[in-house]
C-alpha cells in the first residue's frame, strides 16, 4: 500500500530549501509547503511557499488544517525555543522538532551544561554566573584563554574565545551590559571540531554523516564568525573508533538523561564536537534542529527517504528502523553571501545564472533569495549554497566552485578554501 504525504516544513534557509528538495525525492511525498520560504522553494516543483513567519503559529497551525498537512518539520531554533511543538502538538498535529523544554538544550547554556555534568557527559569544565563579580573572580582564578558564553540564543555571536585576562573581562562586562541574565565560563579546548547530526525518537536515535562546517568569514578561518561559509560531508576526522565514542559517551547519555527528566525528545540532537589531539571527544554544544549549512551536504548522500525517517521518529518507532542508507561519495557546500556580511550588506541584487536547482553533479540551495516576477534577487546574507556531489572530495569541491563561477550579483563573496581541511 503506498501512501502519501504533505509536508509542511518551517523556515526559510539553504537547510529549508534542502529539506524541502530531499523529501520531494521520496515517491510518498506529494507536496511539501514552506513557511515562509525562499526563491528557491518558491519554484522547487512540488513546493509552495507560504509568507507566515516561523513565530506565526496561529498562522502555521491554520495551513496544517487547511493544507491537510501530515506532518510538521521545523526549521530553525527560534520557533523550537518559543515552543511551537508545544503548541502545534497540543492541537493533535505531527511535529518533528523539540518541545520548549527541550529545545532549552540549545537555548539556554547553562541548562545544558547542567544535563552534560548530571549525566557525566565529556565536555569543558564551566561554572555559570549571574552576576559579574563572581564572574570575574572565576577569571582571575582561571586565566587565559578561556570562552565566555551567553546563555540564551544568540545567532552564533553569544560565544567569546579570550585570548588575554583583559579580553576575558571585557567580554564577561559586555555580554552582562547586553542584558545577559546567565554566563557560562568555561576551558578553552584545543582540536579539531565536528557535526554529528543525531535523529532521534525520544528512545534511539540514529547517526547523520558527520560533516564539517566552516564558520569564519575569510579563508584560513580568518575574520568574523557567521553562520557557516561552506560545509562538506563526510568528515573523514570522525573514525569508525571515535563514532562509537560519541556514541556511548555523548548521544547515549543524554538521551538517557533527557528521558530521566521526562523529556521525550523528537528530533535533531546536532552534536557539536571538539575532538582533541589525543582523539577524545567533548560536546561544545547541542543545537535542537539540522544545521545549515550542513544539511546541504548531508542530505544530497542520503538514499533512504527522509519522509520515513521522520515519521519513525515521530512515531516512536525508530528502534524497529532499517538502518539508514547512504549514497557512496562526497559532497562540499559552498555558500555565497553578499558582500558585507555578516555586518551591514545590500538586498535587492539581481542574481544570474541559477536556473533550475538541479545542474549536473551539483545543486543549488537557496537562503536569501526572493522572487520579484521572474527576476530572482539578493534577500538576505547567505543568498544561496551550492553543493557538489562527487566520488571524492576534490571531484565535489570542483563541481561545486564550477557551478559558482556561473552564478552572479552585485557583491557576490564566496570562500575558495572550502573542503580543503
Ligand atoms: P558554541 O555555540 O558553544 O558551539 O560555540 C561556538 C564556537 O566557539 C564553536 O564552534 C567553537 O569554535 C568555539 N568554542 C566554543 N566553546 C569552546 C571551547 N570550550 N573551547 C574552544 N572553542 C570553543
Ligand atoms: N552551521 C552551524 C549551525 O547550523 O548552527
Amino acid at each position: 500500500m503506498s501512501i502519501s504525504h504533505k509536508v509542511l516544513v518551517v523556515g526559510n534557509g539553504g537547510r529549508e530549501h534542502a529539506l524541502a528538495w530531499s523529501l520531494l525525492q521520496s515517491d510518498q511525498v506529494t507536496k511539501v509547503v514552506c513557511a515562509p520560504g525562499n526563491g528557491g522553494t518558491a519554484r522547487l516543483s512540488g513546493c509552495e511557499n507560504r509568507a507566515i513567519s516561523v513565530d506565526d503559529f496561529q498562522s502555521l497551525e491554520m495551513i496544517v488544517q487547511e493544507e491537510e498537512i501530515d506532518f510538521v518539520i521545523i526549521g530553525p531554533e527560534l520557533p523550537l525555543a518559543l515552543g511551537i511543538t508545544d503548541i502545534l502538538q497540543k492541537k493533535g498535529i505531527k511535529v518533528f522538532g523539540p518541545t520548549q523544554i527541550a529545545a532549552q538544550i540549545e537555548s539556554s547554556k547553562a541548562w545544558a551544561k547542567e544535563l552534560f555534568k548530571s549525566a557525566a557527559i565529556p565536555t569543558a569544565a564551566s561554572e555559570t554566573f549571574s552576576e559579574i563579580e563572581g564572574a570575574k573572580a572565576y577569571l582571575k582564578e582561571k586565566g587565559a584563554p578561556i570562552v565566555i558564553k551567553a546563555d540564551g540564543l544568540a545567532a552564533g555571536k553569544g560565544v567569546i574565545i579570550a585570548m588575554s585576562p583583559t579580553e576575558a573581562d571585557q567580554a564577561v562586562e559586555t555580554l552582562f551590559s547586553e542584558g545577559y541574565q546567565k554566563l557560562v565560563i568555561e576551558e578553552y579546548l584545543e582540536g579539531q571540531e565536528v557535526s554529528v547530526l543525531a535523529v532521534t525518537d525520544g528512545l534511539d536515535f540514529r547517526l547523520l554523516l558527520p560533516a564539517q562546517d566552516h564558520k569564519r568569514i575569510g579563508e584560513g578561518n580568518t575574520g568574523l564568525n557567521t553562520g557557516g561559509m561552506g560545509a562538506y560531508c563526510p568528515a573523514p576526522i570522525l573514525t569508525p573508533a571515535l563514532e562509537e565514542q560519541v556514541k556511548e559517551t555523548i548521544l547515549a547519555p543524554t538521551i538517557r538523561e533527557l528521558r530521566k527528566r521526562g523529556i521525550d525528545y523528537c528530533g535533531v540532537l546536532y552534536a557539536g564536537l571538539m575532538i582533541s589531539p589525543e582523539g577524545v571527544a567533548k560536546i561544545l554544544e547541542f543545537n535542537c534542529r539540522f544545521g545549515d549549512p550542513e544539511t546541504q551536504v548531508i542530505l544530497p548522500l542520503l538514499k533512504t527517504p527522509l519522509d520515513e525517517i521522520i515519521l519513525a521518529c515521530i512515531n516512536q518507532r525508530l528502534g524497529e528502523f532499517p538502518p539508514l542508507e547512504w549514497h557512496q561519495g562526497h559532497a562540499v557546500c559552498v555558500i555565497a553571501a553578499s558582500g558585507g556580511y555578516p555586518c551591514s550588506y545590500n538586498k535587492g541584487n539581481l542574481i544570474t545564472g541559477v536556473k533550475t536547482e538541479q545542474v549536473s553533479d551539483a545543486l543549488i540551495f537557496h537562503s536569501g533569495t526572493t522572487y520579484q516576477g521572474d527576476n530572482l534577487l539578493t534577500n538576505g546574507g547567505r543568498v544561496l549554497g551550492v553543493t557538489g556531489i562527487g566520488s571524492d572530495l576534490n571531484t565535489a569541491r570542483s563541481k561545486a566552485y564550477a557551478t559558482l563561477e556561473s552564478i552572479s550579483f552585485e557583491g557576490i563573496y564566496y570562500r575558495r578554501d572550502i573542503g580543503n581541511y
